[in-house]
């Protein structure tokens, strides 16, 4: 029997678990706003022609910021097109995705979805093929209470209390060569610092995200980082991350090891602006937006799902729409435990995406909505991790692994709210069970723990449209309470959540 120890410390803390931590992403691609979030004809679609077994889910999901409208489509959007009449909303070539997008829904009705589904919204600004100008136009009609033409203008077009948004995404992706209007570093953080500074001389109350590096895999990560934040330092306040991950060539030993790469990233990128900080002798730190990620097997898309023709622009297509395993749901409970491990410095984060686009909720046209594998996870994280992240001291045996070298077979964070504290862990063993013990003498007296397990003898079991809930959470009867010391099971390749009281 392989084993793991945990010591919980509440007075080692990485910091304040921002509910910001738990967001997610909508954007103009395939099935996940259209036929996703909305369907007029749909059995379950309210007055506005939005699903309400979606927005059930995603409030069982506990999303707290949605980031919108884009991700690649932003680049090429004109944010215009999407408010007025909707009868007169022009169809517009996404040239990101290949697809028609038909603009029946844009920002007034998303801001209505996002009211139903008790969320913050983040938007993007368009810096591929447009600029400065631009984005002042959106943030005066989001943002201008009235009395201009452009906030006047969102009152005629149904909404006069202003939006009032807080966070900003200065583009998207810029750093990478797929990216409309893609740019180098140093044209960009001019850019950048541009639009930022003019966006807080309209509003300085904005939070602003400059992008950072689309992966840490990318040739200019590092200096990417430095160059734009050297430009951009005092006018923002975040700068983002991106990190996509997937098994490969059938590595499941590597796979699981996926949040080891996710923990040098986000421990880099601090460094980098920790770097240009102290060059600068600036007295801010600049925080991280990790504002895509999550299991994607991103060459489905390139090799199945890609679009092409002149004269094929599908209207909402299936796209990027990953069925997800009980391996893919403990990687992404990793990723969220390296998150919650670092929320000192990632103070905001969004999974992509929402809704059937590399999504934990899945539709069908006119059919059911269900919960993917990943749904688990971070429904769980979201309800339970509050409070503060403390600094775990984990002991664990170990194993090898092709990719990332030798690697702790558990991985574990935990949080302190009051009376709870909380526990996430995984288990990346595909042959052994582990037996994780909590020493919890310095957390005061534990009356009581449960535990919630997602695993399964098949890895690669998932729920699909013919068999939903074929994967989910169980209760863990291995937690016992010991005096000061918390045992639990974690089965092979599983991911589980223990609450102590
Ligand atoms: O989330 C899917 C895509 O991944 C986004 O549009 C883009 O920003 C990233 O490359």
């Amino acid at each position: 029997m392989r084993t793991a120890h945990l010591t919980l410390d509440p007075h080692f803390t990485v910091g304040a678990v921002n509910r910001r931590l738990f967001g997610s992403f909508v954007e103009h691609l395939g099935r996940c706003v259209y036929d996703g979030i909305y369907e007029p004809g749909h059995p379950t679609a309210d007055a506005d022609g939005f699903r309400e077994d979606v927005i059930d889910l995603v409030r069982e999901l506990g999303v707290s910021t949605i980031r919108y409208p884009g991700g690649n489509f932003v680049s090429g959007f004109k944010w215009e097109d999407s408010v007025g009449p909707r009868t007169e909303r022009p169809r517009r070539l996404d040239l990101a995705w290949h697809s028609t997008e038909t603009n029946e829904v844009g920002l007034h009705e998303f801001a209505t979805w996002l009211g139903k589904v008790d969320s913050e919204l983040m938007l993007a600004v368009n810096l591929g093929t447009r600029g400065v100008q631009e984005a002042l136009d959106l943030l005066e009609y989001s943002n201008v209470g009235g009395g201009t033409t452009l906030s006047e203008q969102r009152a005629t077009n149904g909404t006069r209390d202003a939006f009032g948004v807080s966070m900003w995404c200065l583009g998207n992706e810029m750093d990478g060569p797929w990216q409309l209007g893609h740019r180098s570093a140093e044209d960009y953080g001019k850019l950048a610092s541009q639009t930022a500074k003019a966006m807080r001389q309209l509003d300085p109350s904005v939070e602003l995200v400059v992008c950072g590096s689309s992966s840490a895999h990318m040739p200019t990560f590092g200096l990417w980082e430095r160059t734009v934040l050297e430009h951009t330092y005092e006018d923002v306040d975040y700068i983002s991350c991106h990190a996509y991950y997937e098994e490969k060539n059938g590595d499941l030993g590597s796979f699981l090891a996926s949040a080891v790469d996710m923990d040098h990233f986000i421990e880099s990128v601090v460094a980098t602006a920790d770097h240009v900080k102290a060059v600068l002798g600036s007295s801010k730190s600049i925080n991280i937006s990790f504002d895509e990620w999550n299991v994607w097997y991103i060459d489905r898309y390139h090799e199945v799902d890609k679009i092409e023709g002149l004269d094929n622009w599908p209207v909402a297509p299936r796209l990027l729409e990953d069925k997800y395993s009980v391996a893919d749901a403990v990687v992404f409970g990793s990723l969220l435990i390296s998150l919650l491990n670092h929320s000192d410095r990632v103070t905001s984060a969004s999974l992509a995406q929402l809704v059937n686009v590399i999504a934990p909720i899945m539709t069908e046209p006119g059919g059911p909505a269900w919960r993917q594998t990943t749904f688990f996870p971070f429904a769980v994280t979201s309800r339970l991790a509050g409070g503060t992240a403390l600094r775990v001291k984990l002991t664990s045996d170990t194993y090898a692994t092709d990719v990332y070298g030798t690697v702790n077979l558990v991985d574990a964070a935990a949080t302190i709210d009051g009376n709870d504290t909380s526990v996430f862990v995984v288990n990346r063993s595909q042959h052994e069970e582990i037996t994780l013990t909590i020493d919890v003498s310095a957390v005061g007296s534990v009356s009581w723990a449960t535990a919630e397990t997602l695993s399964d003898v098949d890895f690669a079991a998932a729920n699909t449209l013919e068999n939903p809930d074929r994967v989910g959470l169980s209760p863990n009867e291995s937690v016992v309470v010991e005096g000061t010391t918390v045992t639990v099971t974690l089965p092979p390749v599983s991911w589980t959540a223990i609450t102590l009281s």
